[in-house]
């Protein structure tokens, strides 16, 4: 199974630039993102933390499902608080769980994606979008519900690429796929991210995000704990000690791996929130 072609031809023109300061967001009363402050640059950005730091919580924010306060500026401009606006303003979301339609076909979902446009457009990008996954054409009338979980995902992340995206928003898309399946999916998104459309990511296989992204942050109940070029984070005493589990063997000492972590900010981890993943790099 090949999903891979030269370049992405969907996607928002431009090089979109989200600036998030003072971020706060949850549910009711309780609050979730205290004063949140990142950016995603043009490229791949990943987010990573532990279950329940509030990865889904500020993409819901940014995307305008939960109320929010601070600001969120792309490009410069304030980014919209409802939805729809902000789907028109360029930005798209590729839910926790794909949440496609399972009684629909693969193309129907796919149409979804592009609801805002008319239809000569939307039948354009769908032609494109089965440029962009071949296999999808071949699926195109087989019911949504009745594809693997890898295929689903593709069918989720090629929906948002329907809008044309400047700022394509990722949940853990590579979530409950085998290795092999995350990989090519990891590799799609780095491909949309080269071929223009701003990328942010929140994902749990830390090691591989990692080696993709160009930057990430870690999220630590609500707050940024660490932040900073991938490659540097990933050698990062939080990351490191939290994430990739670097054992007590490890001859890496914290001192020395904190001045290999360069520019990485990193704020102390308490021992008792540093957690030893499982074998499956699964955060948590
Ligand atoms: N609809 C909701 N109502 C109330 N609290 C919620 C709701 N959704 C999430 N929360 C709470 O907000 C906090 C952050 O949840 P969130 O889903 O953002 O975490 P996460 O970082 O995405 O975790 P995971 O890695 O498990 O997906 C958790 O304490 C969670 O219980
Ligand atoms: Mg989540």
């Amino acid at each position: 199974m090949m999903w891979h072609q030269p370049a992405f031809v969907l996607g928002g023109s431009g090089r979109a630039h989200l600036k998030v300061d003072g971020l706060s967001a949850g549910y009711g009363p309780m609050l979730v993102l205290r004063d949140l402050k990142l950016e995603a640059r043009p490229g791949l950005t990943v987010i990573l933390g532990p279950n329940g730091a509030g990865k889904t919580t500020l993409l819901r924010a940014l995307n305008g499902l939960i109320p929010r306060s601070g600001d969120v500026l792309l490009d410069g401009d304030d980014l919209p608080e409802k939805t729809h606006e902000i789907v028109k303003a360029g930005v798209a979301l590729v839910p926790e769980g794909r949440q496609l339609f399972p009684q629909m076909t693969v193309a129907e979902n796919l149409e979804l994606g592009a609801w805002l446009v008319d239809k000569g457009e939307r039948a354009a990008r769908l032609e494109r979008a089965f440029d962009n996954f071949p296999k999808l054409r071949e699926r195109a009338q087989q019911l949504a519900g009745t594809m693997s979980g890898g295929e689903q995902q593709m069918v989720a992340v090629a929906r948002a690429m329907m809008c044309a995206p400047r700022l394509l928003m990722l949940d853990e898309p590579s979530l409950g796929l085998a290795p092999r399946m995350v990989d090519e999916l990891l590799a799609i998104v780095r491909r949309i991210a080269d071929s223009g459309t701003t990328v942010l990511v929140v994902e749990q296989n830390v090691r591989k995000a990692l080696a993709v992204a160009d930057r990430g942050y870690v999220l630590e109940r609500g707050t940024v704990v660490a932040s900073g070029p991938a490659r540097l984070l990933a050698r990062s005493t939080v990351v490191r000690e939290a994430y990739l589990g670097a054992a007590s063997s490890d001859t890496t000492t914290a001192a020395s791996a904190a001045k290999q972590s360069g520019t990485v900010r990193a704020e102390p981890v308490e021992a008792a929130r540093v957690v030893r993943p499982a074998p499956g790099e699964r955060i948590n």
